[in-house]
C-alpha cells in the first residue's frame, strides 16, 4: 500500500468526529494508571519503554517500585546496571532495560537531562523506536506525532477498514501515515492515548465490544459487519525448544554456584545457575562438560524440577539437577560460589527464580 492509497482512505473520513468522540470518550472513561499522573516525558518514556510487549496489570507494580528507586531520570542515569536490572527483574525482554539506561545517560550527558523534545534527537537514542518516539512526543510535548503500536494497528484496521498484514514490519508505516492524517493538532496526546485506550478496553483482539465503542458510528468494519477478521495478522513461527540441564550446585560450604550470562544476547548480563545443553550430553556427560567448563568436579544427586520457560522465539525445556561439588576448582571467570542468603541481591531471569525454591 502506497502513501497515495492511505490518502485515499482517509479522505473521506470524519477525522474532526472521530477526534471528539475519541478524546470526550478517554477523559471520561480512561484508567487512572500510575504513568498519567504527570506528564513527565522520563515517566512517560519508563511506562511506554515497560509496556511493550507486557500488560497493564503486570506493569503497574514495576513501574511503581522503578519510580521509587529510580525517580529521576538523573537518579537512573546514575545507577548501577545490576540494580536496575534487578528492579526489572520478572518483566522480561532485559535489552529494554539495558537500552533505557544508556539512553538516559545519554539525555543526562548530551542534553543536560532533559529529555529531547527534537523527533531525531529522541530517535537517535538507544531503545527509541518510533513507537517509542512518538508516545513520548505526543504524551509529554502534546506534538502530533503518531504512536502506532500492535494495538493501535488493530483499532485503526476495523475503525479505517486496512486488511494490510500487520505481522509485517513495513505496515507500521501505513498505520502511522494514516494516524498523521486524522490526528487531533488540539490533543494529540489524548488522541493516542485514546487509540490505546480503546484498544485496551473496548477494540479488543478476539470479541471486541462495539455496542459499548464511543466510535462505532466511525468504524468501517463494523458498518461491514468484518471487525472479526480485522485485523489481518499472519501467524508467526513456531519458537525452537531448547533443552539444559541446570545444576543446583552446592559446595562444602554450602554455597551455590552461579554465573553471570554474557554481555549481549539473550538475558544479556542475568545470573543464572550452570546450565548445560542437554542435546549435547545425558546425565553422564554432564559432568564431564562441568570439569570442562568450570574446572570442578561434580556429583550428580537427583533430578529436582522441569522448567518449562517460553520466549518470543525459543521454548526453554531446563531439568533441574542437584549436585555437589566432590573436587577441583573454578577456573571459570563468570561463575561464583554464593551464600544461598545472598542470591536474592542478582538479577535472575523468571526460570532461574522458580529454581530458588528447591535450595536447601
Ligand atoms: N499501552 C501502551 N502505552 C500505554 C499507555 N500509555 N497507557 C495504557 N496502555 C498502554
Amino acid at each position: 500500500m502506497k502513501n497515495e492509497q492511505v490518502a485515499e482512505i482517509t479522505q473521506d473520513f470524519d477525522s474532526a468526529g472521530f477526534q471528539a468522540d475519541l478524546i470526550d470518550w478517554f477523559y471520561q472513561e480512561q484508567r487512572q494508571l500510575p504513568w498519567r499522573e504527570d506528564k513527565d516525558p522520563y515517566k512517560v518514556w519508563v511506562s511506554e519503554i515497560m509496556l511493550q510487549q507486557t500488560k497493564v496489570d503486570t506493569v503497574i507494580p514495576y513501574f511503581q517500585r522503578f519510580m521509587e528507586k529510580f525517580p529521576t531520570l538523573n537518579h537512573l542515569a546514575e545507577a548501577d546496571e545490576q540494580e536496575v536490572l534487578k528492579t526489572w527483574e520478572g518483566l522480561g525482554y532485559y535489552s529494554r532495560a539495558r537500552n533505557l539506561q544508556n539512553a538516559v545517560r545519554e539525555v543526562a550527558s548530551s542534553y543536560a537531562s532533559k529529555v529531547p523534545e527534537d523527533p531525531k534527537q529522541l530517535g537517535a537514542l538507544k531503545g527509541v523506536g518510533p513507537y517509542t518516539k512518538g508516545a513520548i512526543l505526543s504524551i509529554a510535548y502534546d506534538q502530533p506525532e503518531p504512536a502506532v503500536d500492535g494495538n493501535v494497528m488493530r483499532v485503526l484496521s476495523r475503525i479505517l477498514l486496512i486488511d494490510e498484514d500487520i505481522a509485517k514490519p513495513k505496515t507500521r508505516k501505513i498505520f502511522e501515515s494514516a494516524v498523521k492524517a486524522i490526528i487531533s493538532h488540539q490533543d494529540p496526546s489524548a488522541f493516542n492515548q485514546g487509540l490505546m485506550e480503546l484498544g485496551a478496553l473496548v477494540c479488543t483482539p478476539t470479541t471486541p465490544s462495539c455496542m459499548l465503542c464511543p466510535v462505532q458510528e466511525h468504524c468501517r468494519a463494523f458498518t461491514e459487519g468484518i471487525q472479526q477478521d480485522l485485523p489481518v495478522k499472519t501467524k508467526a513461527k513456531k519458537q525452537k525448544r531448547v533443552s539444559y540441564f541446570a545444576f543446583l550446585l552446592k559446595d562444602e560450604q554450602g554455597n551455590y554456584l552461579i554465573e553471570q550470562r554474557p554481555e549481549t544476547g539473550l538475558l544479556a548480563n542475568l545470573w543464572q545457575f550452570p546450565m548445560a545443553p542437554l542435546a549435547e550430553t545425558d546425565e553422564e556427560h554432564a559432568a564431564q562438560w562441568f570439569r570442562q567448563v568450570y574446572g570442578i568436579e561434580i556429583s550428580i544427586e537427583s533430578q529436582l524440577d522441569q522448567i518449562k520457560h517460553v520466549f518470543s522465539h525459543l521454548i526453554w525445556n531446563v531439568l533441574v539437577m542437584e549436585a555437589t561439588v566432590i573436587g577441583g576448582s573454578l577456573t571459570n571467570g563468570s561463575g561464583r560460589f554464593v551464600k544461598p542468603a545472598e542470591l536474592e541481591q542478582y538479577p535472575f531471569p523468571v526460570s532461574h527464580q522458580k529454581m530458588l525454591k528447591h535450595l536447601g
